[in-house]
């Protein structure tokens, strides 16, 4: 009855977890406390999504965050929930969000060994359209020390000990790696619980569809548009790739995680340092996406090698197929 194990074999992720702890007997079940409680986050924040067009919470908050873009109510609400819950999981001791400007130091009593930086909310403009949306997060350890301090979290992308998101689309889907492979579990419903449903996740070597908002093409740099020129007018005989933009991160990575293929938000003559935020978005999606064996760049170096000075500084990024990233790789190094 193997085909009947999986109904009564419940793989749920905090089983998933428990296994992964039981690989480290030192540990004292600190990271599935933490796991749990960004997991309780998600679930709520899920079923705020579904009901936000009835329950009043699409639109604006009347407020702006320091991103200066408008906060959604959902933005606003998500970040509480998830600030809420990680404070009270006792195992944290600094959180960033994207909707903060400060890093959140917290109270000594509530102290725990990681730091988790977060985007409660990713791709909010597609909210009140109805389009995917997500929560991205990534977590590192404390350096030692006495105080918390920010050096803690402007820490590179390779000193994360775990990274993922949750996608609140057709189904709500928990994308997990804790440093051992990539890792999809879907929430069902009727038993509150995320299901493993993706097991070891690997992002084919190359791909057929490049995904990046081609509306910025007038202020893109050489290797960028020679690079999205060689998409659409392949020169060695292939067929021109697809191309594929949501516009929410999640729903991008994820379809590049699972289908392969390349993301891009480049830099451009606007915005030299691109748009999206290197602890929160950058960090998290290209460990996910080397985890998966792929791999992400920066134009200048591996995206994970960035060493940041802000906590909400951004970063251009390729992101994607192993062998659709090394081609941009080739075309910045010619460029010198
Ligand atoms: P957020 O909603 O958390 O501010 O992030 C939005 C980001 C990201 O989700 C997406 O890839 C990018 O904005 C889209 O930017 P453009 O609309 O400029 O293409
Ligand atoms: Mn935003
Ligand atoms: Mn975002
Ligand atoms: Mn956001």
């Amino acid at each position: 009855h193997a085909a009947d194990a999986h109904r009564t074999d419940l793989m749920t992720i905090t089983r998933f977890v428990l296994n992964e702890q039981s690989k480290h007997p030192e540990s004292r079940g600190d990271f599935t406390i933490l796991l749990n409680h960004i997991v309780l986050g998600c679930k709520f924040v899920c079923s705020a999504v579904n009901k936000a067009g009835l329950a009043k919470l699409i639109g604006l908050a009347g407020e702006t965050n320091v991103q200066g873009e408008e906060q959604k109510k959902l933005d606003v609400l998500s970040n509480e929930v998830f600030v809420k819950a990680l404070v009270s999981s006792g195992r944290t001791s600094i959180l960033v969000s994207e909707e903060d400007e400060e890093a959140i130091f917290v109270e000594p009593s509530k102290r725990g060994k990681y730091c988790v930086v977060f985007d409660p909310l990713d791709g909010s403009s597609n909210i009140d359209c109805g389009v995917s949306i997500g929560t991205i997060f990534g977590i590192y350890v404390v350096k030692d020390g006495i105080e918390p301090a920010l050096h803690d979290v402007l820490q590179p992308g390779k000193n994360m000990v775990a990274a993922g998101y949750c996608m609140y689309g057709s189904s709500c889907t928990f994308v997990l790696s804790t440093g051992t492979g990539v890792h999809g579990f879907t929430l069902d419903p009727s038993l509150g619980e995320f299901i493993l449903t993706h097991p070891d996740i690997q992002i084919p070597k190359k791909g057929k569809i490049y995904s990046v908002n081609e509306g910025n093409a007038k202020n893109w740099d050489g290797p960028t548009a020679k690079y999205v020129e060689k998409c659409k007018y392949p020169t060695d005989g292939s067929s021109p790739k697809s191309l594929r933009y949501i516009g929410s991160m999640v729903a991008d990575v994820h379809r590049t995680l699972l289908y392969g293929g390349i993301f891009l938000y480049p830099a451009d003559k606007k915005s030299p340092n691109g748009k999206l935020r290197v602890l929160y978005e950058v960090f998290p999606m290209s460990f996910l996406m080397e985890q998966a064996g792929g791999q992400s760049f920066t134009g200048k170096e591996r995206a994970l090698d960035l060493v940041p000075n802000k906590i909400h500084e951004r970063s251009p990024i390729f992101l994607g197929s192993y062998d659709d990233v090394e081609e941009i790789k080739t075309l910045y190094a010619a460029e010198g």
